[in-house]
């Protein structure tokens, strides 16, 4: 089996080392140099070109090399019928577990305030809920929602999830589709968006979902910037709607030196570092579905076309 590989990371070599290294009896070529078209099996991509995949007439799988899979879906992609997979990996849901709760002990503990106040070495304290009082509802409780939802719950926030399906995750509160979402919104004191981005969660974060939380509530986004109308997140800070925010991703990447989210005093800006994919696990993944596609299995960690995740 030939599997060509598209990054346009930087640690490209390392993916494709892991990957040979997890999968030793399979080819792997690394675009631009993957020879005869007509000869890929599968194609393991992160954000392809248009053209490329459309581009190789024996392909069986396509393997993202990332949890989301927004950029599949893109407009001007035309995705040969083949099944695709994705990452869904226990230490990426654990980085992603841990950087939200960072991004919820900053300002449940008002690192914001002392930070600012250490600039202008002015000592004064403030008072803030205890963890039990502090109302966590987090959009998606899938691979990362889980994760996150199980630890900021140990930690002793009270937690809950909103998804499609109803879940049962033993301390979490599940509320599940439109029906419950203004519930959901109306007890969230701090609102994390896990969603994967799809036609029906495209700016979920917008001035509607931020007028049905508590006031002064705190978002934190690591799902897409799409996810965010930023005029509206902006409007919400400025009339004190929102306390905060804590933003991993943007549209684009990197988010341009002129945007006003980085000099902002109620936004803290991270790089798209909430939970890095972790060659060493994922080219294991990786192997794994390659080699069921070549026994005629079928893979683990579908994605489905319908759900757009
Ligand atoms: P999953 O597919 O495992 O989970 C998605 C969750 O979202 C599911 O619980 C699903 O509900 C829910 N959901 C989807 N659509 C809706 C909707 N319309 N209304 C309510 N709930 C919905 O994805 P992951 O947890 O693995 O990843 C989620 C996203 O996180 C990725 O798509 C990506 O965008 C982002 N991500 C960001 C990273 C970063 O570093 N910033 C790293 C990795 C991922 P149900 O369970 O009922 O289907
Ligand atoms: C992913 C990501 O989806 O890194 O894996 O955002």
């Amino acid at each position: 089996m030939r599997v060509m590989v598209f990054s346009p990371w930087s640690n490209a070599e390392e993916w494709l080392r892991r990957l040979r290294a997890a999968a030793p009896e399979l080819e792997f070529v690394l675009w631009p140099e993957i020879g005869r078209a007509e000869a890929i099996d599968a194609a393991v991509v992160w954000q392809p070109p248009p053209g490329l995949l459309e581009g190789l007439p024996n392909l069986r799988c396509i393997c993202a090399l990332g949890a989301g899979v927004d950029d599949l879906f893109a407009p001007g992609l035309r995705l040969p019928d083949v099944p695709i997979v994705r990452i869904a990996d226990p230490v990426m849901a654990e980085r992603m577990a841990s950087w939200v709760l960072a991004a919820v002990l900053h300002w449940q503990r008002d690192f914001h305030l002392y930070l600012a106040q250490q600039r202008e070495q002015r000592w004064s304290k403030h008072a803030h809920p205890d963890l039990g009082e502090v109302r966590i509802g987090i959009m998606g409780l899938g691979v990362m929602g889980r994760a996150a939802a199980e630890m900021l719950a140990r930690v002793g926030f009270a937690v809950a999830g909103w998804s499609r399906s109803p879940k049962a995750v033993s301390g979490i509160e599940s509320f599940a589709g439109e029906a419950d979402r203004r519930r959901f919104l109306a007890r969230s004191d701090y609102l994390v968006c896990l969603l994967p981005l799809t036609p029906q969660t495209r700016g979920i974060l917008n001035a509607k979902t931020f007028a049905a939380l508590p006031e002064g509530a705190v978002v934190i986004n690591a799902g897409r910037g799409e996810h965010v109308v930023e005029a509206d997140l902006l409007a919400a800070l400025e009339s004190d709607r929102l306390r905060g925010a804590v933003l991993d991703v943007f549209v684009p990447e990197p988010l341009p030196p002129d945007h006003p989210f980085w000099a902002h005093p109620k936004i803290v800006v991270t790089p798209h570092v909430a939970s890095i994919t972790n060659p060493a696990t994922g080219a294991a993944q990786i192997a794994d579905a390659l080699r069921a596609v070549r026994d005629g299995r079928e893979p683990a960690n579908l994605v489905d076309r319908e759900r757009g995740y």
